[in-house]
């Protein structure tokens, strides 16, 4: 059920601070990855949420949401898209930027990833200002997908990406 899988989160949850930066606490969910038994039960969850006929390609988001989507790709027999940091794809990409507190970001997206009108579920380990998610559900617009769901292990409610990716809907296993 959704407490007991909130739970389940919390409980593999690791708070870093000072990482990657002063004054940043950083939530290392490695230990969930690390329990088969948990790691499983998450992705099951995530797949019953959405239901198995709800898309038909899963994207990851580097790093960590690519240990999600695959799994997730291999539940459900639909094919994995790999959304990477800039300069890391090697044919021709979509490019989109996002403000970071210092700075920009950039993630990118194969222009030919997707089958147009393809549903697209996509898939993060944490939700944090939303910069990440918002670019992109972009990128996969561009490329001709439709978002048709976002979930997230854990979402960090006081940052406010949920409002920020508003209306599109967020699931998140567990916010804190
Ligand atoms: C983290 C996290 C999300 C993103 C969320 O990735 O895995 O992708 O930040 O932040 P936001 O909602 O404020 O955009 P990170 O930048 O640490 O990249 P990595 O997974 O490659 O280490």
């Amino acid at each position: 059920s959704g407490p007991e899988t909130a739970r389940l989160v919390a409980s593999r949850v690791l708070d870093v601070p000072d990482f990657p930066k002063p004054g940043v606490v950083f939530k290392d969910l490695m230990p969930l990855f690390a329990d088969g038994a948990v790691f499983r039960e998450v992705v099951d969850g995530i797949i019953a949420h959405h239901g198995r006929e709800s898309f038909d390609t899963v994207v990851g988001i580097e790093a960590r949401g690519f240990v999600i989507a695959a799994a997730i790709a291999y539940a459900t027999g639909v094919g994995v898209v790999p959304v990477r940091k800039a300069g890391k794809l090697p044919r021709a990409a979509y490019s989109a930027s996002y403000a970071l507190e210092y700075g920009e970001a950039t993630l990118e997206v194969h222009q030919d990833a997707f089958t147009a009108g393809h549903r697209v579920l996509v898939v993060d380990d944490v939700l944090a200002t939303g910069g990440t998610a918002e670019a992109t559900m972009d990128l996969v617009e561009r490329a001709g997908g439709t978002v048709s769901g976002f979930t997230v292990l854990m979402e960090l409610g006081f940052l406010g990406g949920r409002e920020r990716l508003a209306p599109r809907p967020v699931h998140a296993l567990l916010t804190v």
